[in-house]
């Protein structure tokens, strides 16, 4: 077993025996059905980062990430529009002013702790005794077998109020995905961030 893979298992282990507090277990949760927000994801393993912005809207089953790779000599941007009810997605290279339409064929699901997910516990980020500068949060883990047979260990880290987004880490053998939600903001500011750009209205599907 790779080491960092194996140090990333204890850590992992750590937080669940010193945060532990099953007393306090709070339902699964799914994010509020419409908010936008950025966030910051980093592989620790891969050494890839990425920036991004999201628009979920579970409404209309749809969703926008903008996302910006990171990488030593040239930047990579995607514009990808995730359309569950038409069954598509529509990856917009911002580089090379490209799209390519993609048939979406898994369905939807609501952006929140997965089921079958075991709770890790709550506390608090920030300072519990300073209420102005404290977030209540909760953990939960799971496992799955990805598409391409890896087995993936994922810890993901809500508020516990209303169950946004707060960390999330996907770790297999040869990556561990970090990403940590920020500026989250409810509701959907501008609906026709859902419109497919006209590039990708003339391409065909793949
Ligand atoms: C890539 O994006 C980052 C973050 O926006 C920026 O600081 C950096 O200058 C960009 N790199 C290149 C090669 O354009």
């Amino acid at each position: 077993m790779n080491t960092i893979y194996a140090l990333s298992l204890l850590i992992v282990g750590l937080i669940s025996f010193s945060y532990c507090d099953v007393h306090d277990k709070p339902e699964a949760c799914k994010t509020p059905d419409q908010w936008e927000g950025n966030f910051y994801s980093y592989d620790s393993i891969k050494r890839i980062r990425i920036l991004g912005k999201i628009s979920y809207d579970a409404k209309n089953q749809r969703e926008r990430i903008h996302q910006v790779f990171v990488l030593p000599h040239k930047n990579q941007t995607y514009d990808m529009l995730y359309l569950y009810h038409k069954k598509m997605l529509l990856v917009n290279n911002l580089v090379s002013n490209s799209c390519s339409k993609v048939s979406l064929t898994r369905p939807w699901t609501h952006f929140g702790v997965v089921k079958n997910s075991k709770y890790f516990g709550s506390n608090y980020l920030g300072a519990e005794e300073m209420e102005e500068d404290s977030l209540k949060i909760q953990t939960w883990k799971d496992e799955f077998v990805d598409n391409n047979g890896n087995h993936v260990f994922h810890v993901s880290t809500w508020t516990h109020k209303n169950c946004l987004p707060v960390f999330d880490n996907y770790i297999t053998t040869d990556s561990s995905l970090h990403t940590m939600y920020m500026d989250i903001t409810p509701g959907i500011e501008d609906e026709s961030v859902f419109e497919p750009s006209s590039i990708c209205d003339e391409s065909e599907t793949d």
